[in-house]
């Protein structure tokens, strides 16, 4: 490429990829003369700008699931991070099952010492909808592994949640990631609103921006699942000036475990990367079936990571809202443009770096230094597969995926249950 191209492409890269180590509100700077928001580079505030090594603690919102349960397996390994606790909301599995998979995977880790507990067994207003034809009959990736017992629980996710959160509690700054539908939170805030303000972080996977939707063209799974419960969290995040960080499919459908990733993970430590293994096979042959694609897309573990390393996850901030009816059911509604003149409640994030992911991953899983996977060049080689080139190749060999050729999460069931529910909703029907 000519030089001269070549140096300010350079250095517009590199404004954007900066790592910011003061607060900075570019908002302003990128405002024009009508007010409207443009996009804008990443924008850190002091909470992503701690220093990595501090540890901060967190309240585990999931629906275990597959990549529910990597992200456990990796917030677990992670030194950065403090699990102070599980809360389980239906989503991928019932919630009876999630929380025996969640127990699976603390026994795994040698850590039954975490609290687990057990939160909303259906959505807010609308019938449930399970993902077990994403992550296999026990929600686990039909690994059957061995039930474990006990935990016998005496406060409910949504108890939990507010004593830990609601105002006047005391207590370390602690913050939520959620990997599931936002349920639990949901009914938390319409409760007690105020305890959005306690939580440091609000972290959430769900949503998309740019990206294809899984469980319909526009709306990714968590989201659709309970749309009335994102769009309260939204709302409350707005009424009360917080903001969640949406690690949406846009960086995750970027962050693909792949064949030769997981021969890597089996070379280097053969237990843990049977375990992983085991847990996955079902979600290869998912992908494979649904997409085309060899590997699958590892979601919630990015959420864990971005929360640790913040600059991992780039985007920028924008009042964002989720639509809860139609056929836009679930949709993230995410003003780039400032049209609606709205303070952001949202940093969305739309870049990645799948290799800084992968070595994050591997390092903390297997107890090394990200420098020793310096030795191991076919890490870089292997994360750099993405989903969405896959799924346009699947589409031009003439698979029938479903109309829009966007990649399906939930099979058939979900968009059958899709198109239920938009019959009900057009008939009125309030489910409450
Ligand atoms: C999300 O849906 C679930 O299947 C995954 O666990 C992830 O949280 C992706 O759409
Ligand atoms: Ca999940």
């Amino acid at each position: 490429m000519d030089k001269s191209i070549k140096a300010p492409l350079f250095a517009w890269r590199t404004v954007f990829w900066m790592d910011v180590q003061k607060p900075v509100r570019l908002s302003e700077v990128f405002r024009n003369r009508q007010g409207r928001l443009f996009y804008f580079p990443c924008v850190k505030t002091e909470g992503e700008n701690r220093m990595n090594k501090m540890v901060q603690k967190v309240v585990i919102d999931c629906d275990p699931g597959i990549d529910d349960s990597l992200a456990l397996m990796l917030a677990l390994s992670m030194e950065e991070i403090q699990v102070e606790a599980i809360t389980i909301v239906c989503g991928n599995s019932p919630v009876d099952m999630g929380f025996s998979n969640a127990k699976k995977i603390l026994k795994y880790k040698g850590r039954l010492d975490i609290p687990i507990y057990v939160g909303a067994d259906r959505p807010l207003k609308r019938e449930y909808v399970n993902a077990l034809d994403t992550h296999g009959a026990d929600g686990l990736g039909e690994s059957f592994l061995p039930e474990v017992p006990g935990y016998e629980n005496s406060m409910t996710a949504q108890e939990f949640l507010k004593k830990r959160f609601a105002p006047g509690q005391g207590g370390e700054p602690c913050s939520v990631i959620a990997l599931g539908p936002m349920t639990n939170l949901a009914r938390l805030l319409s409760d007690c609103p105020e305890a959005i303000l306690s939580m440091d972080r609000i972290v959430s996977m769900g949503g998309s921006f740019k990206s294809h939707g899984n469980c319909s063209p526009v709306a990714e799974y968590n989201y659709w699942a309970d749309p009335d419960a994102a769009a309260f969290v939204y709302e409350t995040a707005d009424l009360y000036g917080k903001r969640i960080e949406m690690v949406g499919l846009d960086v995750t459908r970027q962050i693909v475990l792949t064949p030769d990733l997981l021969s890597y993970l089996k070379r280097l430590d053969p237990e843990q990367g049977s375990f992983v293994e085991a847990i996955t096979k079902f979600y290869f042959d998912f992908h494979w079936k649904w997409e085309h694609l060899i590997g699958c897309v590892i979601n919630d573990p990015l959420a864990v990571a971005c929360f640790a390393d913040s600059g991992l996850c780039r985007g920028f901030e924008a009042y964002t809202a989720v639509e809860t009816e139609g056929i836009s059911r679930g949709q993230t509604v995410v003003d780039s443009m400032g049209f609606y003149r709205k303070a952001p409640n949202a940093l969305i994030l739309t870049e990645t770096d799948p290799e800084r992911f992968f070595r994050l991953f591997y390092s903390r899983l297997l107890s090394c230094r990200e420098e020793e996977l310096d030795l191991i060049p076919g890490l870089a080689a292997g994360s750099r597969m993405t989903g969405p080139v896959l799924l346009d190749r699947a589409a031009v060999q003439g698979r029938t995926m479903d109309q829009t050729g966007a990649a399906v999460h939930n099979g058939e069931k979900s968009r059958e249950s899709f198109a239920a529910g938009s019959e009900k909703q057009e008939a009125g029907a309030d489910e409450k």
